[in-house]
């Protein structure tokens, strides 16, 4: 290994920045993006919640791909500085430019003025970069497409019709700012830092941060320090550091590897890398595991889908971490690997309880694999939460059932989230349908033993009697979807 950096560099208002953590300043490696672009002047950047919730810090991420630049709409209070190493930012400050004395907005900004989008100072900013990120991966844009990606975009006091009406408008015109006369030029600095980079040690202010260049040594840093935290998309521990003032003494950063980002279809399964992001994962698996794709859907915002990913929700092994269930009905494999060996485990069994795995403390998930399911097998996902959109599960649950030649249940799995401290599967009411004719009288009885199996607990979010009702009549509407596609 060459000697370690101790710095980062990124682009920020068309300039390379060089961050060095030990010069005694205010900047800490896990100090969030969305401090320091206050404190550097982007005033627009607004702090609401700093959990991810809101979108009043909304900023945009340009990444080098195929020597193109992507953008992406991301929560800057979720990013620690070090994750921005080769990337650029954009805030609303970098949108619009002075001609002639006269402000020329950008045509986002301009759109949204003249259908008077443009609502509280403490929004807007958020609202203009996540449309921002649209108009430039989208020439054709829907009312749907924005609801979606606006999901994320708290507005409290006058509502969101005149924002989409401002960008549909955009829909089929042509798509030229500021930032194309640039793209090229940023490209090729981006691209130049990224072979210019090793890996990076910062120690500073009684933090260790490392982020590895590669999969090797970040395995060989996993062994020496298996007291490091390992972050991906950073989206639950940036939570606990900023919101719950969790320390955390060392970092091991592997958010920028891409070989934990490849994306393949092998003869019977499709194997993802552990960092790909759970919005590039929707994209993926939408035409051959579709029920994995309906929760994705359903999974936090825009924002957060483009920097969380599976391996950090298989690895945080929650019991409402969403993606469990319906990973576990596709028979998901983990890929586990430590510096010498690789090995795999069925998820169900890789979850050991609550919060716990059976990952070693020198092991990285690298990759997770899901064999197609067979033509005659029918997988539905469910989640039920307060709100739709960016709102954790309340109950969220994945089935699948497969029928045999005389239309007898010959094989069936019932996944629950939200039901116990870890996923659970619903053995007793699996027993009692296997071998019967699926009706809505079965499955009516089914719900009955699904409710008497498990002892939920009550919290915020709900009672546990209401847990086991949710959790049975999620049978009921499994039963009343696949009675409407027979
Ligand atoms: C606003 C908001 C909304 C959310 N909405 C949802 C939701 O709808 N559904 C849901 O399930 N979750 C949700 N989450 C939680 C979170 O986004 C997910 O759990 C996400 O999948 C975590 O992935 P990450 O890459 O960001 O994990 P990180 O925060 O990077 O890591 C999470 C844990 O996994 C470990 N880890 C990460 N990657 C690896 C790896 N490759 N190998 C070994 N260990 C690893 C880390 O050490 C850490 O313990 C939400 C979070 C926020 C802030
Ligand atoms: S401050 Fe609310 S999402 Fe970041
Ligand atoms: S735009 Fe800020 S609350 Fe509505």
């Amino acid at each position: 290994m060459s000697k370690p950096e101790n710095s980062i560099r990124f682009i920020l208002d068309d300039r390379v920045i060089s961050l060095d953590f030990t010069d005694g300043g205010d900047i800490r490696p896990d100090t969030s993006l969305l401090h320091y672009l206050r404190i550097t002047g982007h005033k627009s950047v607004k702090e609401g919640c700093g959990e991810g919730d809101c979108g009043a810090c909304t900023v945009v991420i340009a990444k080098v791909k195929d020597a193109k630049l992507t953008y992406q709409a991301i929560n800057s209070c979720l990013v620690f500085l070090p994750m921005i190493h080769g990337c650029q930012v954009i805030t609303t400050e970098n949108l619009s430019y002075m001609q002639d004395g006269k402000l020329q907005l950008h045509p986002v900004q301009q759109a949204l003025v003249d259908h008077h989008g443009s609502q509280c100072g403490y929004c807007t900013p958020g609202i203009v970069m996540s449309l921002f990120a649209l108009w430039k991966n989208h020439s054709h844009i829907t009312p749907s497409l924005v609801k979606k990606r606006l999901a994320g975009n708290l507005c409290r006091c006058t509502g969101y019709q005149p924002i989409i009406d401002a960008i549909v408008d955009q829909s089929g015109k042509a798509r030229h700012d500021l930032l194309n006369d640039s793209a090229e030029k940023i490209a090729d600095e981006l691209d130049a830092i990224h072979k210019e980079s090793g890996d990076i040690h910062i120690s500073a202010k009684d933090i260790l941060y490392i982020k590895p260049a590669s999969l090797r040594n970040a395995l060989i840093m996993r062994e020496k320090h298996p007291d490091a935290i390992v972050i991906s998309g950073a989206s639950d521990i940036a939570v606990a550091v900023n919101k719950n003032k969790q320390h955390i003494n060392a970092y091991l950063d592997i958010s920028s590897l891409n070989e934990l980002k490849s994306i393949r279809s092998n003869e019977g399964h499709l194997s993802l890398g552990s960092c790909v992001s759970i919005e590039d994962m929707g994209e993926a698996v939408k035409d051959d595991f579709p029920a994995l794709f309906e929760m994705i859907t359903v999974f936090g915002s825009h924002q957060i889908r483009n920097l969380a990913t599976a391996g950090g929700n298989i690895a945080s092994a929650s019991p409402i971490g969403d993606l469990l269930p319906v990973l576990m009905v596709y028979e998901c494999e983990v890929e586990l690997q430590d510096r010498e060996r690789k090995r795999a485990l069925p998820l169900e069994q890789f979850i050991s309880g609550y919060h716990s795995t059976l990952m070693r403390e020198d092991e990285l998930i690298t990759a997770f694999a899901l064999p197609y399911a067979g033509k005659n097998v029918i997988i539905r996902s469910y989640k039920v939460s307060k709100r739709k959109d960016v709102d954790i599960s309340t109950v969220s649950a994945a089935f699948l059932l497969s029928m045999d030649k005389d239309e007898m249940i010959e094989k069936v799995k019932l996944f629950f989230g939200g039901m116990a401290a870890t996923t659970v599967r619903a053995g007793e009411a699996e027993k009692y349908l296997t071998g019967k004719k699926w009706t809505e009288e079965l499955a009516v009885q089914a719900s009955l033993i699904i409710r008497d199996e498990f002892k939920p607990i009550s919290d915020a979010r709900s009672s546990d009697e209401n847990r086991k009702i949710i959790a049975g009549n999620l049978l009921i509407r499994f039963w009343e979807d696949t009675a409407k596609t027979s």
